[in-house]
């Protein structure tokens, strides 16, 4: 069983609900093409003569809020819109949101923290979202962002000194040799294979997908991309290990 580990629940300051500022970006940022894809992609009245009310979306890799919140508004307001601009206001369903994360993620401070004002019925669907969570074709909308770069588990190849792709003790890629860049490239490949193949069971047919990824050009280094340096990367993975090894011994 590879290790799981969520974001510091509660709202204190070292809490994921004061230090996820830079998430709330990539959520801003996204607001606009989803509310564009929702208005030109989504076809509402196909879905509401064929499928069942509520409206389900569901947040994969949700952490305690409150970035979720602001995403699952946005969606919730274009769907709105857009059955208001086909003339289908009369119709608008209710709408239900399935927050996801790991077993582990604080779930109450997610909870307790719910909007007051938010319009939909709200649901808590724990466990890993490289599996099946929902029930076939009941799911409307799914969106996951800055989730889907975490790794079900570390490449072996990393830890073994006796493998090309040993990464020599660090904690990341950046500057390494090619073989270890591709053993964690494959890995992402094979997670969001096992993601796409949940969804893909959970989705109804034309229901929409929006997955928000951090991610590299290829023309780019990814050395020169993070938002920290190599060396910086390199000093904390030391210290990390340093702090592994002490806890180990003591
Ligand atoms: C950086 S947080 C992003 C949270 C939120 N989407 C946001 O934008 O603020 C990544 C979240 O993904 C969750 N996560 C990572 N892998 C997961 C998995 N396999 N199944 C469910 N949740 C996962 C983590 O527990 C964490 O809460």
């Amino acid at each position: 069983m590879p290790q799981v580990y969520a974001m510091n629940g509660g709202n204190g300051p070292q809490s994921y609900n004061q230090n996820s500022s830079f998430q709330r970006g990539a959520v801003e940022v996204a607001k606009e093409l989803i509310k564009e894809e929702i208005d030109k992609e989504l076809d509402v009245k196909q879905l509401s003569s064929t499928s069942v009310h509520p409206f389900r979306i569901a947040d994969f890799g949700c952490s305690t809020g409150p970035n979720t919140f602001v995403a699952m508004k946005v969606i919730r307001e274009a769907l709105e819109e857009k059955l208001r601009k086909e003339g289908l206001a009369s119709e608008v369903p209710e709408f239900q949101v399935f927050f996801n994360d790991h077993i582990s993620n604080d779930f109450n401070t997610l909870f307790a923290s719910l909007p007051q004002e938010r319009h939909y019925l709200a649901a808590g669907v724990p466990g890993d979202f490289h599996k099946v969570l929902l029930p076939k074709a009941s799911l409307h909308f799914a969106h996951s962002s800055c989730s889907l770069h975490w790794l079900s588990d570390v490449p072996k190849e990393v830890t073994d000194n006796t493998s090309p792709a040993w990464n020599k003790g660090k904690i990341h890629y950046g500057g390494a040799k090619k073989e270890v860049l591709e053993v964690y490239a494959s890995q992402f490949a094979k997670d969001l294979e096992s993601f796409l193949n949940a969804r893909a069971h959970e989705l109804v047919d034309g229901g929409l997908m929006a997955l928000v990824i951090p991610a590299v050009l290829d023309a780019i280094r990814e050395s020169q991309t993070t938002i920290v340096t190599e060396k910086e990367l390199e000093v904390l993975g030391y210290c990390l290990m340093d702090l592994a090894k002490k806890v180990r011994f003591h």
